[in-house]
């Protein structure tokens, strides 16, 4: 976690840790805010002997909430009483930006189950116009690479990268063995997380643009 906006996210993660009870079945979202509340509503389950259950976003979450003594539910045999997760933009009409780590694919689905979704950010994830600091990331299937490139132009995106690997040569591929394109645009009009899953060959976008939350602000 960077050490700039620790505070800030420590403070989210406990006010997100105080709204536990007893018996909770929590969607838990990725990134280092989400990291921060799953230890902190470890440890309130710890003092208070609270019996909850974790749906995790990523392997990454997931290891984290065994290592913490939560157990691990999945999607098909549980659904949420309600989802945490960070973002890396908001704006004024509550849309995100989110998957700098890769994982909204399973982010969006968690938060599509869930019926109570809390979005917890440090006040520089507000953004007056989505897309200003981050680009948007689009999982896609690897073998339509190329159409769903073609697809995002058509759609006026200036500038797409194909996200690469780190410590590793090669394109970073996701837990769902799929690529992702981080794509710019000058504008992102409401309309464009429907055009983006529109285009076959994306398995998910990074924009969440449907999806109502509450957003907790440090
Ligand atoms: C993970 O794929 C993302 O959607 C994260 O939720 C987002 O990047 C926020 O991360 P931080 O809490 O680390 O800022």
């Amino acid at each position: 976690v960077p050490i700039s906006n620790r505070k800030s996210k420590q403070k989210v993660a406990e006010r997100i840790a105080s709204r536990v009870v007893d018996g909770d079945i929590i969607g838990v979202g990725s990134g280092s805010t989400s990291y921060l509340a799953v230890l902190a509503i470890a440890a309130r389950a710890r003092e208070e002997r609270l019996h909850i259950m974790a749906l995790p976003t990523s392997i990454e979450m997931a290891l984290t909430c065994a290592k913490m003594g939560i157990p691990v539910t999945s999607l098909n045999e549980n659904g949420p009483d309600w989802y945490f997760d960070g973002a890396d933009e908001v704006d004024p009409n509550r849309h995100l930006i989110k998957g700098r780590g890769g994982a909204m694919f399973k982010e969006k689905l968690m938060m599509s189950a869930s019926r109570q979704n809390y979005i917890i950010v440090d006040n520089s994830k507000l953004v007056e116009k989505l897309g200003s600091k981050f680009p948007v990331p689009v999982e896609v299937f690897p073998d339509a690479l190329m159409h769903v490139e073609a697809e995002l132009k058509k759609l006026d995106a200036y500038q797409i990268v194909l996200r690469p690997a780190q410590g590793k040569d090669g394109p970073v591929l996701t837990e769902n063995r799929n690529l992702i394109l981080d794509a710019k645009f000058e504008n992102i009009d409401r309309d464009m997380e429907f055009k983006i899953k529109c285009i076959t060959g994306v398995i998910e976008c990074g924009l969440f643009q449907n999806q109502p939350a509450e957003i907790i602000v440090a």
